[in-house]
């Protein structure tokens, strides 16, 4: 476990333990034989979801894999791990337990007991905030559908596996709270969470950091890393939420979110081991000739990815976010453990903005820039994962770093859109940025030079060149075992 320095230890799990009902065709912890109109719906649903997986999920056949499924949700284990063929994964409804004395904890709600029904007056908010979180898991998965054929490792493979059947499965999540709370509107949202696809010019989904193609492995760490991550925020909020059903239901997503952001973090890390060990080697940065990806590229790559996902906190002010803070929708980050009173119409914060070509600092009012606020937050935790990889530098001999670029970096929402500012944090004019922009982000030779690498290791143990193994398996698993067996045994 994490203890986060900002906040402290997390408080420990309350309620009693239960079960999820396997022997349903959903499984759930939310007694959906008890309602068998839901049940009707939601069983639907389920061949439309399994059509889209075949359609649009992992396109590398595989006759199974070793998967992690959840089988509680209490505090101690929730999870179990086996070969299942991934069509037949047991894709369920599970909340975090409840606490039948929670309150709304902020807002003008404050101290009123948690919303067990969705208030008329706050419908359309709330069913537009849960289709937003939808919209993003299914996505992930469509962009990530070819990244099996070229897997550096059995192992990897498995991970990006798990990844995929978990976003899955947080569509679930939030087609339960549609079909469950919105009626004949949410069932209609539920479809269309089919419907949109990632990069569909006529239909795409709904943010655009999830209509990028996810054209590399080393794209995929950095989405893990960045862009599940800028999920784990965007869970944290809606966690914090008056409506019970919704926060429970983040709550326990947050639990498989986890793992998404250790096969960022570990992906990354294992990529810099492989170069730093062929800058040694070679004594040169440019390691592409030895089959390693160089620094100067995974620096871009990182650029792009932070950029594109501080994008998704949308713009520093807004009046939206205050109002959803304010009606109890949404949290601040860490909404209990913060040591104020919670409503914030007295509070305010400094907010960077340009003028006259500089960054300058205002006061404004805090319930105006919450999204701010929770930028703020993920990028201090960005930042504490770039030091974690630049230790790996270090232990390596080398002096090279890798950074955070600037906050206004390559930014197309907010106060920087429009203004280019180079990685450090220098605002240059249009010109510059069309002759230097190369540098920064990736270009797409850069992105051939690192396909080129991006050959499958299918064999178990081995790894590809580019790619340090990691030091440990999965569950306790060695590093070569058979976390897949591929559809075609002739691959292996
Ligand atoms: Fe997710
Ligand atoms: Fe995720």
């Amino acid at each position: 476990m994490t203890i986060d320095s900002r906040t402290g230890a997390a408080p420990a799990p309350t309620g009693p333990l239960s079960r999820v009902d396997y022997s349903e065709r959903i499984p759930n912890n939310v007694d959906l034989a008890g309602d068998r109109r839901l049940q009707r719906a939601l069983e639907g649903w389920q061949p439309k979801f399994l059509d889209w997986w075949k359609k649009l999920g992992p396109g590398l056949p595989t006759k199974d894999v070793y998967l992690r499924t959840a089988v509680a949700v209490g505090r101690d284990g929730w999870a179990h791990f086996d070969h299942v063929p991934m069509d037949e994964y047991r894709w369920g409804i599970f909340l975090a337990e409840r606490d039948p004395d929670r309150k709304v904890n902020f807002g003008k709600h404050k101290g009123e007991p948690a919303w067990q029904e969705v208030p008329g007056e706050h419908r359309a908010d709330l069913l537009r905030l849960i289709v937003v979180q939808g919209d993003t898991e299914p996505a992930s998965v469509e962009q990530q559908r070819v990244l099996g054929n070229t897997a550096p490792s059995i192992y990897d493979l498995r991970n990006l596996f798990q990844v995929n059947v978990e976003e899955g499965r947080h569509l679930w999540a939030m087609v339960y709270l549609l079909h469950a709370y919105f009626g004949r509107e949410g069932r209609e949202e539920a479809e269309q969470l089919l419907k949109r696809n990632s990069g569909d010019l006529d239909a795409p989904r709904i943010l655009a950091a999830f209509n990028e193609a996810t054209t590399d492995w080393l794209q995929f760490f950095m989405f893990t890393y960045f862009t599940d991550r800028d999920g784990k925020y965007q869970l944290g909020t809606l966690k914090e939420s008056a409506f019970d059903p919704l926060a429970r239901t983040c709550e326990f997503m947050l639990k498989e979110e986890a793992h998404h952001m250790f096969v960022g973090t570990t992906g990354v890390q294992r990529v810099l081991e492989r170069t730093a060990e062929l800058m040694r080697e070679h004594g040169t940065a440019d390691v592409f000739p030895f089959g390693g990806i160089s620094l100067d590229v995974i620096q871009k790559y990182l650029n792009f990815q932070f950029s594109v996902s501080m994008d998704l906190f949308g713009s520093e002010q807004s009046t939206n976010a205050g109002n959803y803070y304010t009606s109890g929708l949404k949290g601040r980050w860490m909404e209990t453990r913060r040591k104020d009173d919670h409503v914030l119409l007295e509070a305010t914060r400094e907010l960077r903005y340009l003028e006259d070509g500089q960054i300058r600092t205002k006061t404004v009012p805090m319930l105006s820039a919450l999204n701010l606020d929770l930028r703020d937050e993920y990028a201090a935790d960005c930042a504490h994962g770039v030091r974690r990889w630049n230790q790996a530098l270090e232990d390596a001999g080398l002096s090279e770093r890798l950074y955070l670029p600037h906050e206004g970096f390559n930014r197309k929402v907010g106060v920087y859109a429009g203004h280019p500012i180079t990685p450090h944090g220098e605002i240059i004019d249009e010109d510059t940025w069309q002759a230097r922009a190369a540098e920064w982000l990736p270009t797409p030779e850069d992105r051939e030079r690192v396909a080129s690498l991006m050959v499958p290791e299918y064999e178990y143990g081995k790894f590809a060149g580019w790619i340090a193994p990691p030091k440990t398996g999965i569950n306790d698993q060695p590093v070569e075992f058979d976390y897949v067996h591929l559809a075609d045994e002739g691959l292996i």
